[in-house]
């Protein structure tokens, strides 16, 4: 797709389709200027169509008087009080979704004044050739795609005045580039477990490397053997697949600049081990390196951005399968740290590879260090598909998440890790246990992986709610890349 930016009179400007939006029963200020223009053929289209009254949706009209375009979308947003991110997200992919299923060839957005509260404008221009950038993406590598391929190859966004014309130029830049990494996170999650493994994975980080100047190190189970990394590789010993630590660095900082390290559950299929999941629904553990996925996603934006950042990434990888040497309940394995485990369930397998990961970065002397995970159903008990949940060790750190997740609208919602909490973790035969049972889920996994971050500032997020969607829908969302990429974008701008 090609974008460009324009600033001159939408009503002059010549494309296949001009897309304005309706505030419930009131026309946008774009809309108005169209209608006015062609004499109020927008105010008719809103009545006579039904759409004033609708919640969402869109009328065509074709060919309308005294303007240059040939055709006007009309997009239902609802209430322009309280237009929040995700509505508007809605509105403006399937508006660009819809026009792809159309003989349109370019696309004209003026979309300048719905822009949500709390959002600057150059905010709203990445987050909207982000959205319209992301309608692209398609599943089709072990599937043929019948759709008929779409038309559409330009769009262009209408900046409303043209003092914003080259700021608007670094927005476009920023948003394709994250939704760039979105598509790589949505790719690799949904590639299958038997094609997705560690080594898979592996390979994936030197292609990454290989394109956008990344130094990558690969350790493999011998590596991690002599480090110690006894947590992770007693999970991996359970399959025939091998165990993959990826480190990938992206140099864009000063030399001695202490990076950002984002550390991804690389989980590539987690049956539970011993301690088996239910049938219904396993197939989705595919989707258990999500967590690694967005660590490929965002630093493939991070290097598309070029921002003036150190920034690694470390993704330990392996399945979670049952053979002759896999976990048992009561085993206790030894962390690279040094701190004994006792296994009393073999499915609390991601903190067991995790916390290895995390001993290791240690040896970045990082910033700071964010891990993602799809790490415990609890979160999901707590807070759905629309926040991922947000643990840390450190207030600043945790504001900075929380921020980035209001600007780009990939949210997170903080849950506490107080003291409290570790009495769960108790074990009678090792210096901590791998569960803390049913109550506060989500918080035990992060207060077990809390042990082994005391040496940095740490945010742990939990994507299980948030990383992909179940039923006729079923797919990667790509979160939380654009919350990673904002926050590396505000750490830049020295927000932290
Ligand atoms: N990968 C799962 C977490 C998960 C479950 C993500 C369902 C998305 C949907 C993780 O490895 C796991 O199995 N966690 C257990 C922990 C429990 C045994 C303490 C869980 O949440 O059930
Ligand atoms: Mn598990
Ligand atoms: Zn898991």
């Amino acid at each position: 797709m090609q974008y460009s930016l324009k600033s001159a009179d939408p009503g002059k400007i010549e494309c296949g389709c001009l897309v304005v939006f309706a505030f419930a029963e009131q026309l946008s200020p774009e809309a108005k200027i169209i209608d006015t223009a062609s004499d109020g053929a927008l105010s008719s289209l809103l009545i006579d169509s039904g759409l004033g009254k609708k919640k969402s949706g869109s009328a065509m009209l074709y060919h309308p008087a005294n303007v240059a375009t040939a055709s006007v979308m009309l997009v239902q947003v609802g209430e322009k009080a309280g237009l929040e991110i995700a509505r508007l997200e809605k509105a403006l992919a399937g508006a660009v979704t819809q026009a792809r299923a159309l003989p349109i060839e370019s696309l004209l957005l003026c979309l300048a004044s719905a822009r949500p509260k709390g959002m600057t404008l150059m905010e709203y221009f990445q987050f909207t050739a982000r959205v319209c950038e992301n309608t692209g993406y398609r599943y089709d590598t072990t599937k043929a795609d019948d759709s008929p391929p779409s038309q559409l190859a330009g769009i262009t966004l209408h900046t409303g005045k043209s003092k914003h014309l080259m700021p608007a130029h670094r927005a476009l830049k920023l948003g394709l580039a994250i939704s760039h990494g979105e598509s790589l996170a949505r790719q690799l999650a949904n590639l299958p477990a038997n094609i997705c493994t560690p080594s898979y994975l592996a390979e994936q980080a030197k292609v990454l490397g290989k394109a956008h100047d990344l130094k990558v190190k690969i350790l493999d189970e011998e590596k991690m053997e002599k480090l110690g990394m006894g947590a992770l590789l007693s999970v991996s010993k359970g399959s025939d697949e091998p165990a993959r630590l990826i480190v990938m660095e992206y140099r864009g900082g000063k030399d001695d600049g202490a990076p950002v390290l984002l550390v991804g559950k690389g989980l590539t299929f987690d049956s539970g081990g011993i301690s088996i999941k239910p049938a219904a629904k396993m197939d989705e553990m595919k989707y258990d390196m999500c967590g690694g996925a967005s660590v490929f996603g965002a630093l493939r934006a991070v290097a598309e951005m070029e921002l003036p950042i150190n920034v690694v990434g470390i993704i330990p990888s392996s399945e979670n399968l049952i053979n002759g040497k896999a976990n048992k309940p009561g085993d206790v394995v030894t962390s690279m740290s040094g701190k004994t485990i006792e296994i009393l369930n073999t499915d609390a397998e991601g903190r067991l590879i995790l916390c290895d990961a995390l001993s290791y970065a240690e040896r970045y002397d990082p910033a700071l260090v964010v891990d993602i995970a799809t790490l415990t159903g609890a979160v999901i008990i707590a807070l759905g598909d629309k926040a991922s949940g947000l643990m840390a060790n450190d207030q600043k750190l945790a504001n900075a998440l929380l921020k980035a997740g209001e600007q780009s609208g990939d949210r997170v919602w903080q849950l506490p890790i107080w003291a409290d909490y570790q009495k769960q973790l108790d074990s009678n035969f090792a210096d901590m246990a791998n569960v803390g049972g049913r109550p506060a889920g989500a918080i035990t996994a992060a207060c077990f992986l809390a042990r082994f971050t005391k040496k940095y500032r740490w945010a742990h997020l939990d994507i299980a709610g948030t990383a992909w969607c179940g039923g006729t829908e079923k797919g990667a969302t790509g979160r939380p890349v654009p919350l990673l990429c904002q926050f590396l974008l505000n750490h830049y701008h020295k927000a932290v």
